[in-house]
């Protein structure tokens, strides 16, 4: 029960009058290690490439993400998160890609492990990086992602990282029955400490598109997009649904997406659930920031760390961002 007092004996402002005591009484506090980075890969040596619509981020190869991670170590960021761009020929076979133990995400992993086996190795877990259209699954002729298909091989993609050494799995495919289809197959080959962060609650969103993109996931998708699986932005209901599922098959953390424009969202699933919980700061938001700022409109520092207090005051326990080196040198200095 809140007790109130009258004005004058109260004033609200006192606790604002000085620095130190906003410090001191402040509710919520955003830490380094609240923070994961995720990071565009591409085959090859010596690369980086710009991304355009994501000014300030760039497509790297393995032995630049080397570079990364001891820049992130350095700042204390715990985890990155690794998102590949697959430039083979985009066929209806390549998807086998996607669980090559040879291939690009995998090498990385093992490299990342073999060189900094304290930092935290998440992966992403769906077929967009390696289908011909873009769409997280193996589509049928009326481009109609079909569940239980593409879960065998989202079984066998997540295996494949789990074998290379990930910590965590990140399926942001949303199909159903996938956490315990991964979960399982992971139990049974011995991967007992291999996490899974599940996408549980991820909407068909307009803010991904510089990340499509990065990845170069945006031509065939069609007209309907992703909504035939992502979550309808009008509903709020379903994401308990979403989240519910996903814990009773398995998942080790939840995460919301996209951030900003999703806070109710987050706000309720972690009062509702009380498990870890992820939110992603996703490209479209990321963007918006950093175009804004770079137009001298707004304060790129000050915004983005309101951006991320905005996520704990929410009930975030992890925060993905592309800004994750940017916050954590401000807030180490
Ligand atoms: C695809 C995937 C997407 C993101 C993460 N994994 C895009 C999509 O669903 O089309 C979006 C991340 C971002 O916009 O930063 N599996």
């Amino acid at each position: 029960m809140l007790v109130y007092g009258n004005y004058p004996n109260v004033r609200l402002r006192r606790n604002r009058s000085s620095e130190f005591i906003r410090d001191i009484v402040a509710e919520n506090h955003l830490h380094v290690h609240d923070l994961v980075y995720p990071v565009f890969i591409l085959d090859g040596k010596n690369r980086v490439e710009p991304i355009l619509s994501m000014p300030g981020q760039s497509r790297i190869s393995i032995d630049k993400l080397l570079e990364t991670a001891k820049e992130c170590q350095n700042l204390g960021i715990r985890a990155i998160a690794l998102f590949p761009v697959i430039e083979t020929s985009k066929d209806l076979e390549s998807v086998h890609e996607s669980y090559n133990s040879d291939g690009l995400v995998q090498n990385a992993i093992q490299e990342l492990k073999a060189n900094f086996p304290d930092l935290g190795v998440f992966t992403d877990v769906a077929l967009d990086p390696y289908t011909y259209n873009g769409h997280d699954g193996i589509t049928d002729i009326q481009d109609y992602v079909l569940n239980d298909v593409t879960n065998e091989l989202l079984v066998k993609q997540a295996l494949s990282h789990a074998a290379a050494g990930a910590d965590f799995v990140c399926p942001s495919d949303m199909m159903d029955g996938r956490i315990g289809a991964i979960r399982t197959a992971l139990e049974n080959d011995g991967y007992h400490n291999t996490g899974i962060i599940a996408y549980s609650v991820k909407y068909a969103s307009h803010l991904y598109g510089p990340f499509r993109d990065a990845v170069g996931a945006k031509k065939g998708l069609g007209k309907s997009g992703k909504t035939s699986y992502q979550l309808n932005p009008a509903n709020s209901n379903e994401a308990f649904h979403e989240t519910a599922h996903d814990l009773a098959e398995g998942a080790d953390i939840i995460m919301v997406k996209p951030g900003s424009i999703y806070l109710d969202i987050l706000y309720r699933i972690k009062h509702e659930f009380k498990k870890p919980t992820a939110i992603y700061h996703v490209s479209g938001e990321y963007a918006m920031l950093k175009l804004a700022a770079d137009h001298g409109y707004l304060d790129y520092s000050g915004i983005l760390l309101e951006s991320m207090l905005s996520f704990k005051r929410a009930g975030a326990d992890m925060i993905w961002t592309y800004a994750a080196l940017d916050v954590a040198k401000l807030l180490n200095n």
